[in-house]
């Protein structure tokens, strides 16, 4: 397999799947709900994925594909193609110009990414990586920060659908709160990693995330030196829903030791 190819054409993938986005009137497109409380799937969100899959599918036609929205063109192989078309859905819909576009191509069996891109088309901001070979912030090098959780933001996801561990969830914030120098959440968990990975947040958490928030974003803020794991401490699962911690070399352990407080 040629990673190099494959991942450049990840890259202009997602550069192009958001164009689309930026350029769709979310007040133009329908929108329908998914399972769970609040889980909206909008026209565009349909038309990316599609997009996507055409793309990437005639470039590597070998290669399997996993994306969020249901569709008839998932297919799982060793080596997958796993797709966010929007992430930050929600914003799309309620015009916050904060939504991503994340494209992973992973090793099932391996349960590792091998190459990422997370690209807001609202910034212009490319995050990408791959795997022995960087992480980069459109074409230059990126690296986590290296300042302590409590001089630094942490951001959070609030697992909005699945509100069954909603308790816990708000009482790990509260101590991530009282630990940091502040708390995000922007609504995007493809966008927290990616601007963990590029030194912006020291530490992120989220209860329950899918493989296609966090695949590209894993990869990114390992290359970029930083750690990432479910919070067992374990790799999340590129398979199944997970739970996921980052961080920093300083926030992580942190981060860890505030959410074991909770389990
Ligand atoms: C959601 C966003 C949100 C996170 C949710 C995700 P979607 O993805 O990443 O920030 O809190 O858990 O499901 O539905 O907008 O693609
Ligand atoms: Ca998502």
């Amino acid at each position: 397999m040629d990673l190099c190819r494959i991942y450049s054409e990840i890259c202009r993938t997602a550069l192009a799947a958001g164009e689309i986005i930026s350029q769709t009137e979310a007040a133009s497109v329908a929108v329908t709900q998914k399972s769970g409380t609040a889980n909206y799937v909008t026209e565009c969100d349909i038309k990316v994925q599609a997009f996507i899959f055409e793309r990437l599918s005639a470039f590597a036609p070998e290669i399997g594909f996993f994306g969020e929205e249901d569709a008839a063109e998932k297919s799982h192989s060793r080596y997958t193609f796993i797709v966010d078309p929007i992430d930050g859905t929600s914003n799309y819909m309620f015009g916050l110009k904060l939504s991503t576009v994340s494209i992973a191509l992973c090793d099932l069996a391996e349960n590792q990414t091998l190459a990422g891109a997370i690209y807001c088309p609202y910034t212009g901001d490319l995050f990408s990586a791959i795997k022995g070979g960087g992480a980069f912030l459109n074409g230059d090098p990126m690296q986590v920060s290296d300042n302590g959780l409590e001089h630094s933001l942490a951001a959070f996801g609030s697992t909005p659908y699945n509100r069954a561990n909603a308790k816990m969830h708000m009482n790990i914030l509260a101590d991530v709160f009282a630990a940091s120098a502040d708390v995000r959440n922007l609504g995007s968990a493809a966008l927290h990693l990616a601007y963990l990975a590029a030194g912006k947040f020291a530490g992120f958490y989220e209860t329950t995330l899918s493989p296609w928030d966090y695949a590209a974003g894993a990869l990114l803020i390992t290359e970029a030196g930083g750690k990432i794991s479910n919070f067992d401490g374990d790799p999340p699962s590129l398979d199944r829903p997970d739970s996921i911690v980052a961080g920093n070399a300083a926030a992580y352990p942190r981060m860890l030791e505030i959410i074991r407080r909770h389990m």
